[in-house]
């Protein structure tokens, strides 16, 4: 597919809400996934980006590991040439990926090349761990590559992030799949601190003491796998997983709203303040998650009640990144406040 109009249907992108960043830049309150993993194809993906934007959407989440930044960069090139979207409209997300965090320029130059851009308005640490795994490999066990997180190594990592915004190739730098213990590391060492972190965010994983420690520390929120990813892939599923659109509290508020439970998690996200990033293909589906930031709001009561359906069910587990036999992935996440030692 190629050309660009905006949809019959658009939402104005000036009235979706907005989140002040520590810099005083001003970040779309909702953005697109773009992790297709192999449900879709990278030409599925980046229809839906052409399509999202045709609907209002300003916000693009991409990582290098997607696979997808060189379909995607086309769509860019397409809508920035026909001058309806101007780049400062745009903000778009990638990811350093953990085969590469040692040499992070060159692989921040190749998502610029793939998405055909000049400059990224946020570049992701995207796990904190250095080790390799295929995309669409076995996640549930351990990586004969995996490497512990050591701070000595993560700060070298983020010491190049922030030669990233020196040069100008990226406006911000952040992280994701962070722990507090981590992040504390990262304020106390860093330059340059990070302006968002992206995390697993969603009715039944509501991480509330990390989300507060975000929020006092002037990081912006972003949470991935808003809706609970309901329709992931088998492989990517264990058996204590609860489904937060078949929750109860959220089902019963979708049905005052006529709503789906998927767009309620959506308006949960906004409404308690973080960035949700969710994915889909179907023009109905994301149409919904941008206007659910528009429409009516949840009610303080239905946001109380939602606080409550918290179960601590972390989908995104990592087990492939387990660096020594008889761990568990608990270890991974810093459960006891404490950085399991490599
Ligand atoms: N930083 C990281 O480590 C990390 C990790 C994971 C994800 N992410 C980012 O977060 C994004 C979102 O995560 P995710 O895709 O795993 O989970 P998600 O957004 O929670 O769930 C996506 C699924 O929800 C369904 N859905 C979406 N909108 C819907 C609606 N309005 N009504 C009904 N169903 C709806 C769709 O299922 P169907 O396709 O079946 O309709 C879609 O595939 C990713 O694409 C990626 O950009 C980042």
């Amino acid at each position: 597919m190629s050309g660009f109009n905006v949809s019959a249907d658009a939402v104005d992108p000036e009235a979706v809400p907005k989140k002040k960043l520590y810099t005083g830049a001003e970040i779309p309150g909702i953005g697109l996934g773009t992790f297709g993993s192999d449900r879709f194809t990278h030409n599925e993906v980046a229809d839906s980006v052409r399509g999202a934007l045709s609907v209002g959407y300003r916000h693009i989440d991409c990582a290098s590991v997607y696979g997808n930044e060189d379909r995607i960069g086309q769509v860019f090139k397409d809508i920035l040439a026909g001058g309806l979207i101007k780049r400062d409209e745009l903000w778009i997300n990638s990811k350093v990926w953990n085969d590469m965090h040692e040499r992070v320029e060159e692989s921040c130059r190749q998502s610029l090349k793939d998405l055909q851009l000049d400059y990224l308005d946020l570049y992701l640490v995207h796990w904190p761990f250095p080790n390799y795994h295929a995309p669409g490999c076995d996640i549930t066990s351990r990586s004969p590559d995996a490497k512990p997180y050591r701070r000595e190594n993560f700060m070298d990592t983020w010491r190049q992030m922030e030669s990233l915004v020196d040069a100008g190739l990226v406006r911000h730098i952040g992280t994701s799949n962070m722990t507090i213990p981590k992040m504390q590391l990262l304020l106390r060492d860093c330059r340059i601190r990070p302006a968002c972190n992206e995390m697993e965010l969603h009715p039944h994983f509501q991480q509330p003491e990390f989300f507060a420690y975000c929020i006092d520390n002037e990081i912006q929120p972003i949470g991935f796998c808003p809706i609970g990813s309901p329709t992931r892939p088998d492989r990517d599923k264990a058996q204590s997983d609860t489904v937060d659109i078949q929750d109860p509290v959220i089902v019963r508020i979708a049905q005052r709203l006529n709503v789906h439970p998927a767009v309620v998690c959506i308006k949960w996200a906004v409404q308690r303040g973080q960035i949700p990033i969710p994915f889909s293909v179907y023009p109905n589906e994301y149409l919904s998650n941008l206007r659910s930031t528009v429409t009516e709001p949840l009610t303080d009561e239905e946001m109380r009640e939602i606080s409550k359906a918290d179960k601590n069910c972390r989908l995104i587990k990592g087990d492939v990144f387990l660096w020594k036999d008889n761990q568990s992935w608990e270890d991974l996440w810093d459960v006891d406040g404490h950085i399991t030692p490599a």
